[in-house]
């Protein structure tokens, strides 16, 4: 960022909605970071609340933390050029106020949004599904709307994922086995918020019945299941940060691995899943060698992905994580991607994502995007 004058840095406002109690939502540690980093690099950046932001207003009130007496505190700031969505729930998204305001962030002539909005894991898949260079890191994957889909899908494939699409941190995640040489040959798994339990019956429609009520009224997908590398028998699977750079062009900002807890069908770190050097896993199963060109592959995959994602979308996107798996054989697969990246907790992963907004930030700024 050096050689940038201070004049030619656009005011950034971090978007949230407000809360009653709370003043604002959000990961208050991820906004400190955000903070600081901006103005660390000479940026005016403050917080703001849809309710706050007036498009046409001459001042802003927007939020900053006060590091001397330790508060949240508000104050009146420029408008921005370039509001970063950091709402954090999808139902706040969905509020028609919400949703309004965004539309009239995107249609305004000079201010720049990125993250417009979150994903919905079938739509992530149906973009996917379009490009032939794509196509090929996805699972197979379909709606989970009928018990004769489910079944088909089953003699496809014989071990399945069932998510939640607006799901997250493993919530609501299933997964089913079918063992023809077993009489209860259908095996359903399911997490709650922390215990996981073993569903075992022998005809789809007992199978169904349980998976509808353990979906309520969510909509699902049916996906066939990867089997994943592991080590010391718990799969692992990798988590990119993926940002536009100051160029404005898709940038790996790096690679992490999360190793499953031990009876956890997902390798979150709540379920007591544990963060590992993905150098080291992908040595430990396929040698230094092919380990190296894995990781350059998973890169290379990532930003083929995301630069159909944000084509998918219709929209200018400046960050995504992913979540993608490795099998046995060292092939690479697409879960999921994220339009607001949780905090990564490696150091060097951190920083540069923090320092990653600003750049882009400034591109747009520049650019016009
Ligand atoms: N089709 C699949 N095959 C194997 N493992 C999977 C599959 N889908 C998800 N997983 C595992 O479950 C984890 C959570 O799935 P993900 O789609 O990321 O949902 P969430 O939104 O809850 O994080 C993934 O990181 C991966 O470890
Ligand atoms: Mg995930």
């Amino acid at each position: 960022m050096s050689g940038i004058q201070q004049d030619q840095l656009p005011v950034v406002a971090i978007l949230t909605i407000e809360d009653a109690k709370e003043k604002f939502r959000g990961n208050r540690d991820n906004f400190l970071d955000i903070l600081r980093t901006g103005k660390d690099l000479g940026f005016t950046v403050y917080i703001v609340t849809v309710k706050d932001l007036k498009l046409g207003a001459r001042r802003i009130a927007g939020y900053d933390y006060n590091e001397d007496k330790q508060a949240w505190a508000q104050d009146w700031y420029p408008p921005p050029r370039i509001v970063y969505n950091r709402i954090p729930l999808r139902e706040d998204e969905n509020l028609p106020a919400v949703r309004r305001k965004i539309e009239e962030i995107l249609d305004h002539p000079t201010i720049r949004l990125y993250n417009p909005y979150f994903f919905n894991k079938w739509q992530l898949f149906e973009w996917l599904q379009k490009s032939r260079a794509t196509r090929t890191f996805i699972p197979a994957t379909r709606r989970l709307r009928t018990s004769v889909a489910l079944a088909k899908m089953l003699n496809k494939h014989p071990y399945l994922f069932l998510k939640p699409e607006t799901g997250k941190a493993g919530m609501g995640i299933m997964t089913l086995r079918v063992n023809h040489t077993k009489a209860m040959k259908f095996r359903l798994k399911t997490q709650d918020r922390r215990r996981s339990a073993l569903f075992k019956c022998a005809t789809i429609s007992k199978l169904w019945t349980r998976i509808r009520k353990q979906a309520g009224n969510h909509d699902y997908i049916v996906q066939q299941g990867i089997p994943l590398a592991t080590v010391n028998r718990r799969p692992f699977d990798l988590r990119v940060l993926v940002q536009k750079n100051s160029k404005g062009q898709w940038d790996i900002t790096g690679v992490g691995a999360r190793v499953a807890g031990t009876s956890s069908i997902t390798t979150h770190v709540p379920r007591g899943g544990s963060i590992e050097d993905p150098e080291k896993l992908l040595s430990a199963n396929f040698g230094v060698e092919q380990a190296r060109r894995t990781m350059a592959r998973t890169k290379n995959a990532a930003i083929i992905i995301a630069r159909q994602i944000e084509r998918g979308s219709g929209h200018m996107l400046g960050e995504m994580s992913m979540d993608l798996g490795v099998d046995t054989n060292g092939s690479i697969w697409f879960f999921e991607a994220n339009a607001k990246p949780m905090k990564f907790d490696e150091p060097h992963i951190r920083r540069r994502s923090l320092e990653r907004i600003f750049q882009y930030s400034t591109y747009l700024y520049r650019n016009g995007g």
